[in-house]
């Protein structure tokens, strides 16, 4: 593909941060200014290894698809050792590859029908219907059980449900251009009949999956199928149901809203149900220009602003332009009534999303509920700490903007194990989801880190000048300003968060971050920091990228309290780098050209096998590789070391960051497992219970491609996954894909 038929720059549209608050920055107190000055430069070298004629995709055997076929005679399967297989290569080919011995096969992509009726997906611009059909940007999934006679199982290795997050839908500008025939209209108003589509490709999707005759297929006319779109009404649950800040013009008592939007990460609940994170929901709404005006600069106008609403600031897909019908004026969050309480217009509409939501895969008839205590901002996976009898539930998880933060929910309910028995898990979410207390997390420079509680009653909250809070439901609605509030730690865009099933260690996954610097001026850059501790700039052929580029992996240890801990360690598990990049400034966790990787985003541990998934979202090291996933098997918070970085500041100064790197990993413990198409990124993982089938995704395949080459296929940057056979069309879908073992072991070994 020439340069010039691509999108100018990678689109990351969750690249973005609205936290300008002047929290104090233990990196501020700990500054050392000693003579020193020094570039810290990430090594070219890395750049120089492109793979793709070197080591060669045949060595892979696993192309996606591939004709090769497993031998129907299956010898007994050898003594099991995991990471056993071999690392795949960095590739820029158009394919998902994966080690030898292993298939990767495409099950479920964009426009695929979910009905009987539903028609095949002709992937010209010209399908429609899509609330009957598989959403777009597979994101977060889960998987879901069904014994023989379809009842809900945790043991089910041959029937399940996938349920699906679609996050978003690639556009260039205004318009979801792959789905529209001509690629459809960037200038408002946008016609109602595209924003019909692209609101529907939007939500969950649970889609029936079977393995039938040794191959895994989805189920086109299950009853279990199910679409939740960014309209379909959800209900309010928790403390801020009733709650002023919700009333809209749909919801007079705040009790319900429409849809669930931009879902991102995932988890399953020790119950059984499915949740999902809210991301980046507040770009699909607009307001006027004047709005600050017409709202009397009350103190919606703060809020509006932290979550990234300024007023006049246009809409990602201009779908408040639809016309007068109620679905398209939702999206405009202007004070336009003379209600005093807004339940006349859409002024309070956002607050009705960004909220952890929980959906009953098994019942369609049962609406997703928006659990708000677990507070609002742009959420990524939930995960559960480990479930202990008679303990509270801890639930972490992390806001993912630049310089937002971490977050765990305790449930006020002690976990009563015969809650585990799949029978109405949203009455069950209803006990552990609906009370708790909801932390901000606080990390210290020695290593230490403290939980902060986000409740009315703390004197920094409750007289916090940035905001005003009128009670708890607020608190929550408006998180970030309560972590604001308390001087919770800014981090490098924390994304998924996952607990190691062998110690209860929570891993978190910290992108990237443009905004480290050693010399901070403006409000929103940041000096790196103990738990963020690089700021480098790598280079992307000859475009310089600064901050913390390659994102790092973080890692905590509660206290011995658990879940209810108030205190926890932490160190830095995986520093994402080049492997040749600088090993005492970037490239700290000595990753080799079989480990290396950049901007880590989904993260998930294997419960069969214990494996931590990792993989990436990646717009860094896109010179050299596509997207990736990796396989690890990691030790413990404080089984590395400390390790003291040195930044020139202004002058002759310079800033010491002290940080804790994890063991170095070897060959044994981490291994780049499978590379995906052009311009993807890798997300969602989930496994059957035996770990002998992994289903990912891969999401927005050629993204990059330009809008203006919609009718010359051969200007795509991707066509997978038609190139490799499914489906028809050329234009690029995103996918689940079902990874098996050849030899029918486990996924990893
Ligand atoms: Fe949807 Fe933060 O990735
Ligand atoms: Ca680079
Ligand atoms: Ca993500």
């Amino acid at each position: 593909m020439n340069s010039k038929d691509r999108v100018p720059a990678s689109i990351d549209p969750d690249d973005i941060g609205y936290n300008d608050t002047p929290n104090e920055h233990f990196s501020a107190v700990l500054e050392q200014r000693i003579s020193r000055r020094n570039l810290l430069r990430g090594g070219a070298a890395g750049a120089a290894t492109v793979v793709l004629g070197s080591m060669g995709l045949t060595a892979c055997g696993g192309d996606i698809n591939s004709p090769a076929v497993p031998d129907p005679v299956v010898p007994p399967p050898p003594a099991e050792k995991l990471l056993s297989f071999s690392a795949v290569p960095k590739s820029l080919a158009d394919l998902v590859t994966v080690p030898a011995g292993y298939t990767a096969t495409v099950l479920y992509a964009l426009g695929d029908p979910l009905t009987a009726t539903a028609t095949a997906f002709k992937n010209d611009g010209s399908d429609a219907d899509f609330e009957n059909r598989a959403g777009d940007h597979h994101d977060g999934m889960e998987f879901f059980g069904l014994s023989a006679d379809g009842k809900a199982s945790t043991s089910a290795v041959e029937r399940g449900i996938l349920a699906v997050n679609h996050e978003a839908t690639t556009n260039q500008q205004l318009s979801s251009f792959f789905i529209h025939a001509n690629g459809g209209s960037n200038t408002l108003p946008r016609p109602a009949a595209e924003i019909d589509r692209e609101t529907a490709l939007h939500g969950l999707s649970m889609v029936e999956v079977r393995k039938t005759g040794g191959k895994w297929e989805y189920v086109k006319d299950s009853a279990f199928n199910r679409r939740v779109t960014c309209l379909t009404e959800c209900e309010i649950s928790g403390p801020a149901r009733g709650n002023a800040l919700l009333v809209t013009k749909y919801s007079k008592d705040a009790s319900k809203t429409r849809g669930t939007l931009n879902n991102c990460g995932t988890g399953k609940t020790p119950w059984g149900s499915f949740v999902s994170g809210e991301e980046n929901w507040s770009g699909y709404f607009v307001r006027g220009a004047a709005d600050n005006a017409a709202r009397g600069n009350d103190k919606s106008v703060a809020a509006l602003n932290r979550y990234g609403r300024s007023q006049g600031a246009a809409s990602r897909h201009g779908w408040e332009s639809g016309g007068a019908d109620d679905k398209y004026a939702r999206w405009n969050n202007s004070k336009l009534g003379a209600s005093v309480d807004g339940s006349d217009d859409y002024r309070n509409e956002m607050n009705g999303m960004g909220y952890i939501v929980e959906a009953d895969p098994y019942n369609k008839a049962k609406a997703v509920k928006k659990r708000t205590a677990l507070g609002r901002y742009a959420h990524e996976s939930a995960a559960f700490g480990k479930v202990v009898a008679g303990q509270p539930l801890a639930v972490y998880m992390g806001d993912d903007s630049r310089n937002e933060y971490i977050y765990k929910f305790v449930s006020t309910q002690a976990w009563n194990p015969g809650d585990a028995a799949l029978a109405d898990v949203l009455a069950v979410g209803d006990k552990y989801l609906d009370s708790g207390k909801l932390y901000v997390a606080k990390f210290g420079a020695d290593g230490s880190g403290s939980w902060i509680e986000l409740s009315i009653t703390n004197p920094l909250i409750a007289a916090y000048t940035g905001y005003k809070f009128a009670d708890q439901a607020d608190v929550l609605i408006n998180a970030r300003l309560a972590g604001d509030a308390v001087g919770a730690t800014k981090m490098d865009r924390p994304e998924w968060c996952s607990v190691n099933p062998a110690n209860g260690e929570v891993y978190f996954s910290l992108t990237n971050n443009s905004n480290r610097t050693p010399t901070p001026s403006g409000s929103s850059a940041l000096a790196p920091d103990g738990p963020n501790p690089r700021a480098y700039t790598d280079m992307k052929g000859t475009t310089a990228q600064s901050g913390n580029p390659n994102g790092h992996i973080l890692r905590i240890k509660e206290a011995l309290a658990g879940s209810t801990a108030l205190a926890f360690s932490w160190d830095v598990y995986l520093f994402g780098a080049e492997s040749g990049a600088d090993a005492g400034k970037v490239n700290l966790s000595s990753l080799t050209a079989d480990q290396d990787f950049s901007s880590p985003d989904g993260l998930a541990f294997s419960p069969s096998t214990g494996i931590c998934w990792i993989q990436t979202d990646d717009g860094a090291y896109t010179d050299v590789t596509n997207c990736m996933m990796l396989a690890a098997l990691p030790g413990q918070v404080g089984d590395g070391k400390k390790v003291t970085l040195t930044y020139p500041t202004t002058g002759t100064g310079t800033l010491a960051v002290d940080t804790f790197v994890g063991k170095t990993p070897t060959a044994d413990t981490l291994k780049r497992f499978l590379v995906g198409p052009v311009d993807c990124e890798l997300t969602g993982i989930c496994e059957t219970p035996d770990g002998k089938a992994l289903f990912v995704n891969i999401q927005h395949p050629g993204e990059t491609t330009s809008q203006a080459n919609i009718a010359d296929p051969s200007k795509y940057t991707s066509q997978w996954p038609s190139s490799i056979g499914y489906g028809a069309g050329k234009r690029p879908r995103s996918a689940t894909i079902v990874i098996t073992k050849n030899d029918g072991g486990r996924i990893g070994s």
